[in-house]
């Protein structure tokens, strides 16, 4: 499973119709795990059907996209996985599918163990990242914050990383900052 280094990888989490981006958290001698806030869809889905695929893409819009909107049915692709039919997102460039277990439940959170199934490398090209990629990523974790709580302090975040955007990014992350730039209301 030579995808997932130690440390807290950030993917597009595709469960039944559904993608979303989530954190796959590795740390020595424990299986890879999810924290999951209750109320999300991947949540619901994670627990009534028992899976899911972490997909790796190289374009970064993607984040805000499936952080703030549905999936369309044209996004995502069947795959038959560990005897259970699943769904992975057609624009990965590599993907893992895993069953999944409850570890533990929190007032707000339950914690689940991944069990690795299968995965596949879709696109075996290198895809350098910029600065920009990167913090799309973060700008889009604080503007699921921002938009429920709309505090300065991440008000600040989310400029920081737009000027980083504007400054190292290519049009997809450029795109990609407008769009959280509207989504925040700023
Ligand atoms: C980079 C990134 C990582 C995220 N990681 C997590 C996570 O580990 N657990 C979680 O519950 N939400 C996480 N979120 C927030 C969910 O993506 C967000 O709540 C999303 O709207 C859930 O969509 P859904 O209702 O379609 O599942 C993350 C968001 C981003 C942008």
């Amino acid at each position: 499973m030579g995808l997932l280094n130690e440390g807290i990888t950030e993917v597009i989490a595709v469960t039944e119709n559904n993608a979303a981006p989530i954190g796959i958290i590795v740390r020595p001698g424990m299986p890879p795990r999810l924290v999951l806030f209750k109320g999300s869809r991947t949540t619901e889905n994670i627990l009534r059907y028992g899976w899911v695929t972490a997909n790796f893409v190289s374009d970064c819009y993607l984040y805000p996209q499936y952080a703030f909107s549905d999936a369309a049915a044209t996004d995502l692709m069947r795959v038959f996985a560990g005897g259970i039919m699943m769904q992975r997102l057609a624009a990965a460039d590599a993907w893992i599918a895993f069953q999944t277990t409850v570890l533990h439940e929190t007032e707000e959170t339950y914690y689940i163990d991944l069990l690795p199934v299968v995965s596949e490398y879709v696109c075996k090209e290198l895809r350098p990242v910029n600065r920009g990629f990167n913090s799309v990523i973060d700008c889009t974790v604080h503007a699921t914050r921002y938009v429920y709580n709309p505090e300065e302090r991440l008000h600040g975040l989310i400029e920081y990383h737009l000027e980083i955007i504007a400054k190292c990014g290519g049009p997809r992350e450029r795109k990609a900052g407008r769009y959280l730039r509207e989504i925040c209301g700023l």
